[in-house]
């Protein structure tokens, strides 16, 4: 049925901005009292609330009342939510100085949310990571990518996967999951980086694949996880086998983002670390340079060079990193208002590294713009003028319309 939306005080469709390099607000297309007509979850049209009412007279309307701003839903290319337990102690130890190390030696770090993930079930990990989809949705964000990566054997990183795919039913929000069994090298096993991944791929791959749990593969590519060489190998064969890749890269040293670049990934994520090679390097490429304003503030850490990347040319997102462990806030909207204000981005650059250009990580090519054709996945914030959203940093919480 067809059904008319509005009318909205402003509209943003965020079509005709390029999908890559620096923005300008200018070209910011504002569609004052507009309308956006609909049918079966798609956008027929979107244009001035007026007109579009003449042209279908007998239309149902869903009546918008008030000022609001409407806007795509925005797209989290990158979290790790489906978990179980608190790392508050860790946190405490951070900001009483401790050392990456240190917290490690108390029995903080990734192991410890692997430990607790392990022993939660699949139905608790599911309603778990179901609240938090919700509260992810009511604040704008209608597509999320969720991670495993905490599970670190084949039958728990399945656990994970599995409870990815039972609360995607579950919610509203559109879920997308990756496998990110390469996360560490898991405590428990006894081997090297290269045997622990060549049991992920002979284990755990097929049966990703037979179950069709994801057609996603990350790994994190750091001195306390997987080495560059390693992580080539291990990569190039998931993309044999038809998995799109990511990566966790340059996030305290460099050299992710140049694998990631070598094997054709969708997108490079972190790059607090980047310098000028690894910025030419993603900007010359077809991957997504995907920024973690979150994980900075939740480690106290320097924010990626978010302003160097749109300025040399590469396709910048922006997404929450939510995970109990480095970025433990989850507040999309808030993170990337407050950075913005440190490296300078504007609010064109900022709205497309939420909605389209984060939609191109996730290599989802029907969201993100408000356009003919595509998901009628929308959300209006209650302003009169869009320069309020980032403006109130985060506070202004949206009303969703799907
Ligand atoms: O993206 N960098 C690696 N992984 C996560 C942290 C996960 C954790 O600490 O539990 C990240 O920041
Ligand atoms: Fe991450």
């Amino acid at each position: 049925m067809k059904k008319l939306i509005g009318p909205f005080t402003q509209i943003l469709p965020l079509t005709g901005l390029a999908l890559k390099g620096a923005l300008r607000d200018d070209d910011l297309q504002v569609i004052p009292q507009g309308g956006v007509l609909v049918e079966n979850g798609l956008i027929l049209a979107v244009d001035d609330f007026e007109s579009l009412h003449k042209a279908n007279p007998s239309v149902q309307i869903q009546e918008i009342t008030g000022d609001h701003v409407l806007l795509p839903g925005f797209v989290d290319c990158h979290t790790h939510i489906c978990f179980a337990g608190t790392r508050a102690k860790d946190y405490a130890m951070r900001i009483q100085g401790k050392t990456y190390l240190e917290i490690a030696k108390a029995g903080g770090g990734i192991w410890d949310s692997v430990t607790q993930t392990r022993a939660a079930d699949e139905e608790t990990l599911t309603q778990l990571l179901f609240q938090r989809a919700e509260r992810h949705l009511a604040e704008g964000v209608t597509t999320i990518e969720v991670k495993s990566g905490y599970g670190l054997e084949t039958q728990s990183e399945l656990k994970q996967l599995r409870a990815i795919a039972k609360a995607a039913k579950e919610t509203k929000a559109g879920l997308v999951s990756t496998c990110l069994a390469a996360h560490m090298v898991p405590r428990d096993f006894s081997g090297t980086q290269a045997e622990y991944l060549s049991y992920v791929f002979h284990d755990l791959l097929p049966v990703i694949k037979n179950e069709n749990l994801t057609n996603r593969i990350d790994i994190f590519i750091e001195e306390s996880a997987f080495d560059a060489e390693n992580a080539l190998i291990y990569l190039n064969r998931a993309k044999q086998m038809g998995f799109d890749i990511t990566v966790h890269a340059d996030q305290f040293t460099t050299s992710g983002s140049v694998v990631a670049v070598k094997v054709g990934a969708v997108s490079a994520d972190h790059l607090e670390a980047s310098k000028n090679a690894e910025i030419k390097l993603l900007a010359n490429s077809d991957t997504v340079a995907v920024v973690l304003p979150g994980a900075s503030l939740g480690l106290g850490m320097q924010y990626s060079p978010a302003r160097k990347l749109l300025d040399a040319g590469a396709c910048l997102a922006i997404a929450s990193d939510w995970n109990p462990g480095s970025a433990p806030m989850g507040d999309l909207l808030m993170q990337a208002a407050v950075m913005s204000a440190a490296e300078k981005l504007n609010t064109a650059e900022v709205f497309a590294g939420l909605t389209y250009r984060a939609a191109k990580a996730l290599n989802l090519h029907d969201r993100g713009i408000l356009a003919s054709g595509m998901r009628a996945d929308m959300q209006a914030y209650p302003c009169n003028d869009y320069r309020e959203i980032l403006y109130q940093q985060g506070k202004l919480k949206p009303l969703i319309i799907y």
